[in-house]
């Protein structure tokens, strides 16, 4: 922790005392170097890190105020609902590190899933927040207005030892997890055309993240941890399809290299968790059982645990070949305001203003009417 401190004054001169530095604080060591590293490439500072508060009141309405310089509203539109999703993605991400890596017992139910989860979560989080902080800073650069979410930073943190107290974005004791991406990359239909698919695991109104201290090994922080092994595979899938929807309807060259190569790594994320919800532990609490999934699925192809690869499925007309892809890409089913509704169907922000949501809800309908203008 010293020498992190050290290097905190002589890379940046200035006191950064931000919730960016609080939060860099909570990261191992790798993480926090390499997350100064990138600011300084980017020449940030503190006053870039937490977007212009402010303007529209704190609460930024981003593409419907846009006038951007050198990009048209549409794809201002794009990035200012890209950098909201971002910005939640991080407030989640940054409580699962919090006690994946402060709370003993939930550290320890997440590494009977896989040891190096603590770390991938922290990682993954470390790239979140890059994506908001680029996101905002690129809209910046332009003239538009970067996206504050920082007045809806109003629901409690878990009274676990590990989480700070400090207002959430995003509510993680209440989930319903959406588990059907397991399948839906194991079979060749594409929701694009139509198909639905059954949960693999029926995760309806769980934590998460342990609300309180839990003992050690028992079968609820293990049922807790089992909840976050999927929940991250379904942010993260939800990322991929987002990211692959929104590629096709922006106009500018660099806006386009900056989402589909954002979207590069919420795949990235995904892959990885499909892979690893694949070794959560068999463990039954009252409402909720997770089987050993190797034992009760070898066999199905459609819940077989080590088909992760996505298996080809029909794509832009069931007359071509099937193809391996991200899926769906359709914006009705992919689109900002699909993923708003996903998010909120899954209880992510219960306990938030009208006011959360209809700004959430604007800047999704600006993004998905946003069309490629060549
Ligand atoms: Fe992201
Ligand atoms: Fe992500």
């Amino acid at each position: 922790m010293k020498n992190n401190s050290k290097q905190t004054n002589n890379e940046s001169g200035n006191d950064e005392s931000t919730d960016l530095q609080r939060f860099a604080d909570l990261l191992p060591p790798p993480h926090r170097l390499a997350r100064r590293s990138f600011l300084r490439s980017l020449g940030l500072g503190a006053a870039l890190l937490t977007p212009a508060a402010g303007l529209f009141n704190g609460v930024a309405r981003g593409a419907s105020a846009a006038t951007a310089g050198t990009i048209n509203s549409g794809d201002a539109a794009i990035l200012s609902f890209l950098a909201a999703a971002e910005l939640l993605e991080t407030d989640l991400w940054q409580q699962y590190t919090e006690l994946a890596t402060g709370n003993e017992a939930y550290m320890t139910a997440i590494e009977v899933i896989d040891d190096d989860f603590p770390q991938y979560i922290a990682d993954n989080t470390d790239d979140e927040l890059s994506h908001a902080t680029f996101l905002n800073a690129y809209l910046a650069s332009v003239g538009a207005q970067p996206v504050n979410l920082d007045a809806f930073r109003t629901l409690p943190s878990s009274r676990a030892t590990g989480a700070q107290q400090i207002g959430r974005l995003t509510n993680l004791m209440n989930l319903t997890v959406d588990t059907s991406w397991w399948i839906r990359y194991r079979s060749h239909q594409n929701p694009d055309f139509g198909a639905t698919f059954p949960q693999l695991i029926e995760i309806v109104d769980r934590p998460s993240i342990p609300p309180h201290d839990l003992p050690s090994g028992s079968k609820q922080i293990q049922a807790i941890a089992n909840t976050a092994a999927f929940h991250f595979g379904t942010i993260e899938q939800g990322g991929s399809s987002l990211y692959a929807t929104m590629a096709g309807k922006v106009s500018d060259l660099t806006v386009l290299r900056i989402v589909a190569s954002i979207g590069g790594t919420e795949v990235f994320h995904f892959a990885i968790w499909n892979d690893g919800a694949g070794d959560c532990p068999k463990v039954r609490v009252p409402g909720l059982f997770f089987p050993d999934i190797e034992e009760a699925f070898d066999g199905d192809p459609l819940r077989q645990k080590s088909l992760i690869m996505p298996e080809p499925c029909q794509f832009i007309d069931p007359s071509l070949p099937r193809c391996s892809v991200i899926r769906p890409t359709l914006v009705e089913n992919a689109g900002a305001m699909a993923a708003v509704t996903a998010l909120t169907n899954s209880g992510l922000f219960i306990g938030q203003t009208p006011e959360f949501f209809q700004t959430l809800q604007d800047l999704a309908q600006a993004a998905d009417s946003a069309s490629r203008i060549c």
